[in-house]
């Protein structure tokens, strides 16, 4: 299938941007390339996900913060979801979309759901009661050089590595990695989840491939996601869900995703069941 933008390519060429030019802001036409893309998005959960764009530009406006983390853009999107179920798995998977479509177009992002101002972002979206609002990026082109900051960031987050198959992906039981020739058709799809970005780089994604299924799991500490009304994790699963996805759709792979009320699978206590994959039967 011929989707917006090459997947791989794209995939690999994505990465966090926290330095941004000052000197030339984004212009109008890419904002209105990237709104229009992003009103347009649906995604396999059937959850309503809504983006704002946020843009400080007179002193009247409130101060809108990343604790000096993000320098030289005053713009921004914000992803909000109604609370239920797969919600925030929607907004993970529907914001990486337009995150992709962004970095074809050479707009820098960077995905942030801890340092920033969340009450005032909050307040200027004006997020509702029964609404979770679990990110934001900031949108404009790529800095020549990192700030001091972002450098130590990528260096203290290990922001270029990412776990390897064995860690990640199983075959019928935890204890059993699945290779690649296990995966056939779905080794791409799989890789290309494995390279998607998450939160402290933590790559809570945990996959079990059983009877052709492909089980998703989010690696989360119950007591702290208890306390928090964001479960990051499940956003990061869902991002990885959508690179997984647009590679099995480019490959012309068909399936759907589903939450199954038993999976009957035993699984670590750490990890949480969020959703499977299904591939459509010839
Ligand atoms: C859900 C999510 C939340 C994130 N929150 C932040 C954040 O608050 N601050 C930040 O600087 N980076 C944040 N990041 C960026 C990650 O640190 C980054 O994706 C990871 O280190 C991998 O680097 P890369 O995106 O360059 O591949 C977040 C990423 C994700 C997916």
């Amino acid at each position: 299938m011929n989707l917006d933008f090459p997947v791989e390519q794209t995939v690999k060429l994505r990465h966090s941007v926290r330095t941004y030019q000052q000197a030339k802001p984004i212009s109008q036409t890419d904002k209105e390339k990237l709104m229009a893309y992003a009103d347009a998005l649906s995604n396999p959960f059937g959850v309503p996900v809504s983006f704002h764009l946020l843009e400080t530009k007179d002193s009247n406006a409130k101060k809108l913060g990343t604790y000096g983390v993000i320098k030289g853009t005053k713009v921004y999107i914000g992803v909000t979801v109604p609370a239920g179920v797969l919600s925030l798995e929607a907004a993970g998977y529907t914001f990486e979309k337009l995150i992709l479509y962004a970095t074809n177009l050479g707009i820098g992002t960077c995905w942030l759901a801890g340092t920033f101002d969340r009450n005032t972002f909050a307040s200027a979206i004006g997020v509702k009661e029964n609404e979770q609002f679990p990110a934001i990026s900031p949108i404009g082109y790529t800095a020549e050089k990192r700030s001091l900051t972002e450098s130590v960031f990528r260096k203290t987050l290990s922001a270029d590595k990412r776990k390897n198959w064995n860690e990640l992906f199983f075959r019928d039981r935890f204890d059993t990695p699945l290779t690649k020739a296990d995966a056939g058709e779905y080794a791409l799809p799989l890789e290309l989840l494995r390279l998607a970005p998450s939160a402290a780089n933590k790559q809570p994604w945990r996959i079990l491939q059983s009877n052709g299924a492909y089980h998703f799991y989010g690696q989360i500490d119950s007591s702290k996601a208890a306390k928090h009304s964001v479960t990051i994790e499940r956003v990061d699963v869902g991002i990885g869900a959508s690179h997984f996805h647009l590679a099995a759709l480019e490959k012309g792979l068909s399936g759907t995703f589903e939450k199954l009320t038993d999976v009957n699978i035993t699984s670590p206590k750490d990890l949480r069941y969020l959703f499977s994959w299904i591939p459509e039967r010839e």
